[in-house]
């Protein structure tokens, strides 16, 4: 086990655990991030059950440090047998749907990752409590790490790993409650994949300046790799080849992407690297690694800093 350290108030530390409002180890691990007004809200794995579904745990926070504790948006409930003691539950993304509704989607699994299908849940308040609706393999496909997107026209996307077939970017509904078509699929170059062709897994994407950015990890597991990022002109592609945005054997700064989070400010549009550093024999006190990031003129590159703030109102990180 490691000892758990936390950063201190109000600052990001990478590496080290933000320590939420009840002085407990925020649960901020394969975290889905959305802005509502002046505060964040996340929602992390709470992996108090170390790998097995111990709750979607929500929190919010007016400058991505200082985080305050909601509870549970998703809870361990047994009679539900996707939720039930001992499912894996990973990766809560949450979108709000043009209608006003909060729909959280998820990587819904059994402990052998075999059964790899999507949840979804609603609803009227970011923090829930979220009604269970269901879950399905998205047009009959494998689905695990996922990620969302939902773009100006309020179109919203739902990108997932789909093993030897690849990372797939799926149209959703206008109510984002199903999944319509898929747009464009990519795989890993073939240096990537000696043992047969796969895509990227814990995927997220944004869109900076008209382009869109498509970020995702090597399949490796808890352990981190060099992950990547490739850009089209639509998410229907074609996406470029897929490059390094941190420094290639650094594995990413020994961190998995989870989200990266654009923060519009009135001076600037600044880009949060939000990776998970886990720790497999101790998911509960693996630390996140957030970081910020150039984005521009179709290139993603993250800066390491041992700590920094962002003032969320002028966008500006320090
Ligand atoms: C990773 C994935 C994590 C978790 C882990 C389990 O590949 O990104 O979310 O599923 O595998 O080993």
């Amino acid at each position: 086990m490691s000892s758990h350290v936390f950063a201190p108030r109000g600052v990001v530390a990478p590496g080290r655990l933000f320590e939420d409002d009840g002085g407990r180890v925020a649960q901020l691990h394969g975290v889905g991030i959305q802005r509502h007004g002046d505060r964040f809200y996340a929602w992390g794995e709470d992996k108090t059950n170390g790998g097995t579904f111990g709750g979607v745990a929500c929190y919010s926070s007016p400058d991505l440090a200082t985080w305050t504790s909601h509870g549970h948006a998703l809870a361990v409930t047994p009679d539900v047998p996707d939720l039930a003691p001992g499912r894996v539950i990973e990766r809560p993304k949450v979108l709000r749907n043009p209608g006003g509704t909060y729909v959280m989607l998820l990587h819904v699994d059994s402990a052998d990752y075999g059964d790899a299908r999507v949840g979804w849940a609603v609803a009227e308040r970011p923090e829930g409590p979220y009604t269970y609706l269901r879950s399905e393999r998205p047009l009959g496909n494998i689905s695990r790490d996922i990620g969302v997107f939902a773009d100006d026209d309020g179109t919203g996307y739902l990108l997932s790993e789909d093993r030897e077939n690849g990372l797939h970017v799926y149209r959703l509904a206008d109510d984002y409650l199903s999944v319509e078509e898929i747009v464009s699929t990519t795989l890993a170059p073939p240096s990537d994949h000696p043992a047969g062709p796969h895509g990227y897994e814990s995927p997220t994407m944004i869109k900076a300046d008209g382009l869109y950015y498509l970020f995702g990890s090597d399949l490796t597991g808890w352990s981190t790799n060099d992950n990547k990022y490739a850009t089209a002109p639509s998410p229907a592609g074609p996406w470029s080849e897929w490059r390094d945005f941190a420094p290639p054997g650094s594995a990413t700064y020994d961190s998995q992407v989870s989200v990266v989070v654009p923060v519009h400010g009135s001076e600037t549009t600044s880009y949060v690297y939000v990776g998970d550093r886990w720790d497999s024999g101790d998911l509960f006190g693996s630390a996140p690694v957030w970081l910020p990031m150039q984005v521009s003129d179709g290139r993603a590159e993250l800066q390491w800093r041992d700590a920094w703030t962002i003032d969320t109102t002028t966008g500006v990180i320090s």
